[in-house]
Order: structure tokens, then C-alpha cells, then sequence
């Protein structure tokens, strides 16, 4: 299932993204006070990525390296094959270890991959990742790329699976974060991803965090409806035994509903606008010319969230057509997962409050222009 999502991040990537040039800065490290508000930006023209990113680097000395976030990855992943770029070099860092076999922090569950102590646990890696110059983590353990199918990113990994970024600082940060995306044209680091219980705004809405044992590292929530309007469409509801519900993915860009759910909202967009419609690319929802959209809300149990206009609808850059920012999953799939993305994240505070099994989502500006 992981690598199916992965599929498909990488098939949204190549679908979705237009090509821009692409610059990539750094910043140049300055005094700063201990923070754990470190920036994010959308990659989408700063990479020609349809993910978000945080400026971190990795080894020592350090290199810089750009990850994006995932609440749906297992592990972090750096690229480290020189035909990425670009990339992380292991045999300049002094503080690079690959992982063996018997080590504690070796991720592998299966005895078959392996077969001895002294076996390298697969491409498991350890070196120190820094967030910003006075957030360094010694140790860090990452799957370090080399094949030359390597994704052409690093990724952080902020799921609950114990070997993800967020397990590994526990005891620094109590499995606590939020994070704000802004706009996805937006150039500008004005995000921020805010780490540990005592950085986290103190009046934000919650709704309870739903555990799925079908896959127990996703952080589910219970979306029970999409409001278009004043017609409320039912979602299908979170099932233990099959996996279905509803994630917040930040590692994709658009909203993708089951094949059910999808129809439904889409034949009631439609009916809404009652205008021509037309597809483009992997949107069959599409207008030319100005549309009067549907109010969209979000409707979790305990918790509403209206969209704002740009959350809903995407403009093509090259014409005057603009599509219904969601998506149906394959008829054939039958995960049942509902995964919310990014378009419909932007400019809103996510938090993730493990320990007290709470999401909570609230609208909040990060984009600066
Ligand atoms: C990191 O790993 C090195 C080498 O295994 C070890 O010497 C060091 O104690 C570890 N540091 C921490 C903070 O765990
Ligand atoms: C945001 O980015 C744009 C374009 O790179 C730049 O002109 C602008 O000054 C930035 N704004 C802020 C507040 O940093
Ligand atoms: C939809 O548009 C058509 C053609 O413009 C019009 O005749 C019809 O009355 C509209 N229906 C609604 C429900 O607004
Ligand atoms: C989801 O919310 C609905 C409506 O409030 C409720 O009936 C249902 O029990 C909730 N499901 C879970 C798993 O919490
Ligand atoms: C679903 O069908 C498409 C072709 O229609 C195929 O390419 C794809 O592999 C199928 N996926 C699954 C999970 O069976």
C-alpha cells in the first residue's frame, strides 16, 4: 500500500507539475534564538515539485538538502546517488554510519532481510540532521537512496511509524507538530512547521486523531461529509477492518476521494455551476471562463472547515480554464482511502497531537507576497 501511494506521488508529480526553471538558495546562517518554527515553502517554482519543502541540511560538515513532508511515508529518504541531483554524498560526511542488522535502530522487521548480524540493514542510514542551526539531531536514521530510480528529493518523514522523524524526536518534541502551507504559487519560506507541545497555538479546534490498524502509521480523521452549498454529501465512513477513511496528506497536492465519494461531490459541483464542462489533465471538472463556485466545507466530526476559494478550484497557467481541485481514485482501487490535500490545506494551521489523540485544523495566513 505505501509503495502504491508513493506510485502515485510520483505519477502526481510528472501528471501535475508544469515546468519552470528552477533556483534553489539557501539561507546563510545567522545568530538566532532556539526555535523549533522552522520555514516551509511550496516547491511548486521554486523546484518544479508539487510538494512543500523545509531547508535542513545533513552530515558533517553540513550539506544543504532540501526535504519535503510526508505524513504517509514510513521513512525519511535522501537521495544519495550522484545521478540526482540534487544530492546527499555520504563520503563527505564524517558522521555518516550505514546501519547493520543488529542495531536497535535498524527498521527492518523481517528476519529474511536479515539473514546476519553484521548484514547491512538494508539502506539504512544514520548521520546529523540539522532543522535549523540550533535544532541538530545526531543519529538521525534515513534510507539512503542510491538506485538510480531514487525519488529526486529528500522526504521528512512525519507518520507515526516508529522509524519516522517524528518517533525518533519523541522525547524532544512528544510526537507533537502542526504545520501551515502557503499558497502553492508562493515563492517565499513564510510557512512554518512548529515542533513540540509548547509551540503550538493554545485555541485551535480539535477533533479526535483515529488510529486504522490497517495501516497504523497514516493519522486518519473522521470527515463524514463535504458541504457544496447547502447540499451535504455523505463521505464513507472510517472502517478498522478495510482501512478506509479520510488522511491529511501533506506529500500530495490535490484532494483524492474514493471513486464513490468523488462522484457524488463532483455531480453536485457540476449541478451548482450548471455550466459546460470540460476536462484537463486528471481533472474532469472544468470550466472556460469565470465560474460562481459552490461554497465548500469540510465537515468533520466535531469540526467544520470552509474552504476558502483558492483551495477549491486550480487555474490553468496557460488559458483561461479552471478546474474543481479534486480527484476520484481508479474504479479498480479499492483502498477506500480519502487522502486531503495540499490545495486544500493552504493557509490553514494542521496540528497533530499525538498523545492526546487530537487533530486540530484552523485557518491561518502563512502566505506573505
Ligand atoms: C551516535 O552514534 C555514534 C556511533 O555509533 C555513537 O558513538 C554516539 O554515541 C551516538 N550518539 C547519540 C547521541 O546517540
Ligand atoms: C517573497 O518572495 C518574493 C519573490 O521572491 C519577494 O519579492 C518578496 O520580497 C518576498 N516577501 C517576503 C516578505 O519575504
Ligand atoms: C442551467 O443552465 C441552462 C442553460 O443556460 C438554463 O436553461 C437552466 O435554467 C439552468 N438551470 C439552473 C438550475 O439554473
Ligand atoms: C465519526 O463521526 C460520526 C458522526 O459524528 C460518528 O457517528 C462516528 O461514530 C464517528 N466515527 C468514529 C470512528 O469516531
Ligand atoms: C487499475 O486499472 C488500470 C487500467 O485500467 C491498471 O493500469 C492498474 O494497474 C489497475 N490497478 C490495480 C490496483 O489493479
Amino acid at each position: 500500500m505505501l509503495l502504491k501511494l508513493h506510485v502515485l506521488l510520483l505519477f502526481l508529480l510528472l501528471f501535475f507539475t508544469t515546468s519552470t526553471s528552477s533556483t534553489i538558495t539557501t539561507t546563510t546562517k545567522s545568530k538566532e534564538k532556539i526555535t523549533t518554527s522552522i520555514p516551509i515553502s511550496s516547491g511548486r517554482l521554486l523546484l518544479h515539485s508539487s510538494t512543500y519543502i523545509l531547508q535542513t541540511s545533513l552530515g558533517s560538515p553540513p550539506q544543504p538538502l532540501l526535504l519535503s513532508l510526508s505524513t504517509t511515508s514510513s521513512f525519511s529518504w535522501i537521495p544519495c546517488s550522484s545521478s540526482s541531483s540534487p544530492s546527499f554524498s555520504p563520503s563527505s560526511s564524517t558522521t555518516f554510519l550505514p546501519l547493520l542488522c543488529n542495531s536497535p535502530s535498524c527498521p527492518l522487521l523481517s528476519t529474511s532481510s536479515c539473514p546476519s548480524p553484521s548484514s547491512p540493514c538494508s539502506s539504512f542510514s544514520q548521520d546529523t540532521l540539522s532543522l535549523s542551526s540550533s535544532l541538530i539531531f545526531p543519529n538521525f536514521t534515513f534510507s539512503c537512496i542510491t538506485t538510480s530510480t531514487s525519488p529526486s528529493q529528500g522526504l521528512l518523514s512525519l507518520s507515526l511509524s516508529p522509524s519516522s522523524f517524528i518517533s525518533q524526536t519523541n522525547s524532544f518534541f512528544s510526537s507533537t507538530f502542526s504545520y501551515c502551507l502557503p499558497f502553492f504559487l508562493s515563492t517565499n519560506f513564510s510557512g512554518s512547521l512548529l515542533l513540540g507541545p509548547s509551540s503550538q497555538p493554545k485555541h485551535l479546534k480539535t477533533m479526535p486523531l483515529l488510529i486504522n490498524p490497517r495501516r497504523p502509521t497514516f493519522f486518519y480523521v473522521n470527515l463524514t461529509g463535504i458541504r457544496l452549498g447547502r447540499k451535504l454529501i455523505p463521505i464513507q465512513s472510517f472502517d478498522p477492518s478495510s482501512g478506509a477513511g479520510t488522511v491529511l496528506d501533506p506529500g500530495s497536492m490535490y484532494t483524492r476521494l474514493s471513486a464513490l465519494d468523488y462522484a457524488a461531490v463532483r455531480d453536485a459541483f457540476r449541478k451548482y455551476v450548471n455550466g459546460t464542462v470540460t476536462s484537463l489533465g486528471g481533472f474532469d471538472t472544468c470550466y472556460d471562463g469565470p465560474v460562481n463556485p459552490p461554497a465548500v466545507t469540510l465537515v468533520f466530526d466535531r469540526l467544520q472547515v470552509k474552504l476558502p476559494p483558492e483551495n477549491v478550484m486550480i487555474h490553468s497557467s496557460s488559458g483561461s480554464l479552471s478546474c474543481l481541485a479534486m480527484y476520484g481514485a481508479a474504479e479498480n482501487d479499492t483502498s477506500g482511502l480519502n487522502l486531503i490535500g495540499t490545495m486544500q490545506h493552504q493557509n490553514h494551521r494542521i496540528l497533530f497531537d499525538v498523545p492526546n489523540r487530537r487533530v486540530g485544523i484552523a485557518r491561518e495566513i502563512c502566505t506573505v507576497s
